[in-house]
């Protein structure tokens, strides 16, 4: 078993990334089996098919890999690095590009979506990005690959790519990829934004009351809770009194995630509350469970040679894991090495 996953390093992260993504990382990490892998890498590569900012995206990258060691990401246990320092990426990327079809990648609704009504103007990194994405887990023969319900569609990618490279370029006994299957965390962990409840939580919402980051201090989280949209309805006693209450739901959602529960024993334990109760007891949560990381981000980024040295030896480890695989895929082509 060997899990890898990604995450791009832009912008702040917050509850919405935590709740769905990196505490699902920490949790697979802390249980895995005997002879089992985590790798998690910052996917600054992909981060430049939008139009970005250099400076943002290098200081990105060092915050996001203290908020992930922060969040409970244990470079000692897990490989942790960034895209940037292990080449092996952009070179299986572009033996897979003679694999992937133009067809396949226009019908990714990703693309589709990021490019908008500008599909001549979009880079071309946008355009082959799930390609990048493909390399980045067949490279290391990942088995498993957490990633949310939105990039499903790159996974299945990532599958026909490697089925029809090996059937092409491989004998049936000894396939070059392993096909790897996505894990998708479950739906109590989407994390609605804090005004409008239809909405997922979003580090480019332009309001920031939308959302708490994780390097939000208490008092920012409290303020936060106490102005989140709700209405004037007490809480009832089972989920299906949420119906048509998006808002309501995601408070309740929030107070479950971060107390291990489920909504339901949420609603039985809270039946008959107004918001006006209930919210303090949130945010007094939201506060326990950020405290501690917001204060280890803060350390780890005050000492930014010591935070350079984990994605170094994290980067080193990953070269190592990634150097066969990419020698069978030229192998396998016909280059001359
Ligand atoms: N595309 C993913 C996202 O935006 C990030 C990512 C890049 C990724 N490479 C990956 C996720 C490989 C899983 C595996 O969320």
């Amino acid at each position: 078993m060997r899990i890898v996953s990604g995450i791009q390093p832009t912008g702040q992260l917050h509850l919405g990334n935590y709740l769905g993504a990196i505490r699902n990382w920490v949790r697979m990490q802390d249980e895995l089996p005997e002879g089992a892998e985590c790798l998690f890498f910052l996917a600054d590569m992909h981060a430049i098919s939008m139009p970005h900012d250099p400076a943002a995206l290098r200081a990105g990258t060092l915050e996001l890999a203290a908020a992930l060691v922060a969040c409970g990401i244990d470079p000692a246990r897990s490989i942790l690095f960034n895209q940037a320092q292990v080449p092996q990426h952009a070179e299986l990327q572009w033996l897979l590009n003679g694999t992937a079809r133009m067809g396949w990648l226009s019908r990714m609704t990703q693309f589709k979506d990021k490019s908008g009504k500008n599909r001549e103007g979009a880079s071309v990194a946008l355009f082959t990005y799930p390609v990048l994405q493909a390399a980045d887990v067949l490279l290391y023969q990942a088995t498993h690959v957490p990633v949310g319900e939105d990039q499903k569609q790159h996974l299945e990618l990532a599958r026909d790519i490697a089925q029809k490279f090996n059937n092409d370029f491989a004998s049936e006994d000894a396939p070059v990829f392993t096909l790897p299957d996505p894990i998708i965390p479950p739906a109590a962990a989407r994390i609605m934004s804090l005004r409008d409840g239809s909405a997922k939580m979003s580090k480019s919402d332009p309001s920031d009351m939308s959302r708490i980051n994780l390097t939000d201090s208490a008092d920012e989280v409290m303020k936060k809770v106490k102005k989140a949209k709700t209405d004037p309805e007490p809480l009832p006693a089972e989920s299906a009194g949420l119906a048509g209450r998006p808002e309501a739901l995601n408070l309740v959602t929030i107070y479950a995630a971060l107390t291990d529960s489920s909504v339901d024993r949420v609603l039985a334990e809270h039946a008959g509350q107004g918001f006006g109760a209930f919210k303090p007891k949130l945010g007094e949560r939201l506060v326990e469970v950020l405290a501690p990381i917001t204060a280890r981000f803060t350390q780890l980024l005050d000492d930014r040679a010591a935070l350079g040295q984990v994605l170094a030896d994290g980067a080193d480890r990953a070269r190592d894991l990634a150097r066969p695989t990419l020698e069978q895929a030229y192998s396998a082509l016909g280059m001359v090495r």
